[in-house]
């Protein structure tokens, strides 16, 4: 292994300050849309933010991902005809009375229609296991990893002035096949990504507070 100079500015007390709390403000604005706008965005910009996510840590730098972005409307259709039939499905019979209950405040049901309005789905697949050619080699803390990317992949959304849903229209075997994808990867998220529809309103959420979701020792 070769070893080369971490490229690391130090910044005083004041600038991290502001930069910590800029950065809060911005990401406290993030929400998760459900009325996406038809409206392009250039493809280049999909490919920074996907490069992006793809900085992420991973164990052992295995980066056991893969983001398929989709914009040819034939496959979101397929997408969305799929992810409806299992939406339908878990909103009928499968979510059991409590998680209904929990999803009432987002007003969400089986329809799907951001599926085909977004202009880019992107499909975050994991790779349980590494495969070059035939050959099997392993993949550590997958889910760990993959998450971590998805985290970056949301706040590069954010920070590009666009909106995304973390969609998991379970189970997502369907993107796998539609996809055709090898059969090391499994699909992780669904995330369309586009510009809010006019007039586009979000739940009023509570998050937690600090002493909530943080203890000091
Ligand atoms: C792993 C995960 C799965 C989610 N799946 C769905 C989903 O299938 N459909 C949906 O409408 N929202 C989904 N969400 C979005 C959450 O409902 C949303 O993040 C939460 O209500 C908080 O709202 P905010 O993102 O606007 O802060 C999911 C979020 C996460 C992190």
């Amino acid at each position: 292994m070769k070893f080369e100079k971490l490229k690391f500015a130090t910044l005083n007390s004041d600038e991290m300050l502001k930069r910590s709390s800029h950065y809060w403000e911005k990401l406290k604005s993030r929400r998760s849309v459900r009325e996406f706008s038809s409206e392009s965005i250039p493809l280049k910009v999909i490919k920074n933010i996907v490069s992006s996510a793809s900085s992420a840590p991973s164990g052992a730098n295995k980066q056991p991902w893969k983001f398929c972005i989709v914009k040819d409307p034939k496959l979101k259709k397929k997408i969305r005809v799929a992810a409806e039939f299992e939406e339908k499905e878990n909103y009928a019979h499968r979510f059991p009375e409590e998680w209904l209950i929990d999803l009432n405040q987002f007003g969400t049901d089986w329809h799907k229609d951001f599926l085909e309005e977004a202009p880019y789905l992107i499909v975050l697949f994991k790779q349980v296991y590494d495969l070059k050619g035939s050959k099997q080699t392993k993949n550590y803390y997958v889910n760990e990893s993959v998450g971590i990317a998805a985290g970056f992949l949301l706040t590069a959304i954010h920070n590009a002035g666009l909106i995304a849903l973390t969609h998991t229209p379970s189970p997502m075997g369907f993107l796998e096949k539609i996809l055709k994808r090898p059969k090391n990867e499994r699909a992780f998220l669904l995330i369309p990504v586009g510009y809010p529809k006019a007039g586009t309103e979000v739940p009023v959420l509570t998050k937690k507070t600090f002493n909530e979701f943080a203890k000091i020792y």
